[in-house]
């Protein structure tokens, strides 16, 4: 039998659950609650204190997990009365459920429904809610998490800048959810070689810049032939780490706007989270590395959205 993470976040206490339920321990699976059953309050904030187990369900329980989750969305983000808090948490869950579930099975059409659905919330927690962006990027990331906080840091603030340049609705899902894949192959690197995510890129050999762009190469042969990925979101996340100056793995120097938006806050993320300096250090590095390989126009404007949403404090 298969089994499929999730996060904790995503299921609310005191709600009937429609699956089974299961922790990791001990090397094996065990079923915490079955299907029917409710998780009573208490029992649920230990568990998220502890942090110690992952959930789990089985695979053939995937899509009643997902239409408990799709509703729990709803209700959520549009209750008159959840507060802030309350769906960020629940959107981060449900957005870091999507890309653990694409890291581990990139092939499966379910996990990328998921991370359509979770990209689509997270927009609509970010437009709604002034305080949302600010409480996602107040929030750190513990090392084993760093890619997928990552990858919602940059669907959100890349979502944020796609309105600003008032690109098309869709353009600006496909950004949100191209945003949260687009480091899936990272997760096919070898150990060594995922710890170039934490590296300074000026500190990049030839030998590492060869190995980091196998990251891309990686997760566009699992994508490219499956027909729900639509070829937007392709070419999104094949060209995420291009350039205009060209120095991109793709080598490729004509970006389109929503490419070179995801590119810029990819780069923009990938910065900060690895290292210990603040927004505006950060934003003044790329000032003086970036020159040539975004367009000043867009600089600015994302500076604009980093002060407009209180990002530079
Ligand atoms: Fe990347
Ligand atoms: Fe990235």
């Amino acid at each position: 039998m298969g089994y499929t993470p999730l996060r904790i976040s995503t299921v609310k206490p005191g709600r009937e659950l429609p699956f089974d339920l299961y922790i990791f321990f001990k090397e094996t699976y065990l079923c915490y609650t079955n299907r029917g059953a409710a998780i009573e309050d208490e029992k649920y904030l230990k568990l998220k204190k502890q942090k110690i187990a992952k959930f789990y369900i089985t695979e053939k329980d995937e899509p009643n997990y997902q239409r408990f989750l799709d509703q729990l969305l709803n209700e959520t983000m549009n209750s008159p009365t959840a507060t802030t808090d309350e769906k960020v948490n629940l959107v981060e869950g449900a957005c870091g459920t999507a890309v653990e579930r694409m890291q581990k099975d990139p092939e499966s059409e379910s996990s990328y429904r998921m991370t359509q659905n979770a990209a689509k919330s997270l927009r609509q927690v970010i437009a709604n809610n002034p305080d949302a962006l600010k409480k996602i990027f107040g929030k750190k990331a513990s090392d084993a998490d760093l890619i997928i906080k990552h990858s919602l840091n940059v669907s959100a603030l890349a979502t944020k800048l796609a309105e600003k340049c008032r690109l098309e609705d869709k353009e600006v899902d496909d950004i949100a959810t191209a945003a949260l894949i687009h480091d899936v192959g990272i997760a096919k690197l070898e150990k060594s070689e995922q710890d170039l995510f934490k590296k300074d890129k000026k500190q990049y050999s030839n030998d590492d810049k060869r190995l980091y762009n196998f990251h891309v190469k990686d997760a566009i042969s699992v994508l490219k032939d499956k027909p729900w990925v639509t070829k937007s979101i392709i070419d999104l996340v094949i060209n995420h780490e291009e350039v205009l100056s060209g120095h991109g793995p793709n080598k490729k120097s004509k970006l389109s706007k929503s490419e070179e938006i995801l590119s810029l806050v990819n780069n923009y993320d990938k910065r900060l989270i690895t290292s210990d300096k603040g927004p505006k250090a950060v934003i003044k590095d790329m000032t003086i590395d970036e020159v040539g390989n975004y367009s000043l126009e867009l600089i600015n404007k994302f500076k604009e959205v980093l002060e407009a949403e209180g990002l530079l404090e």
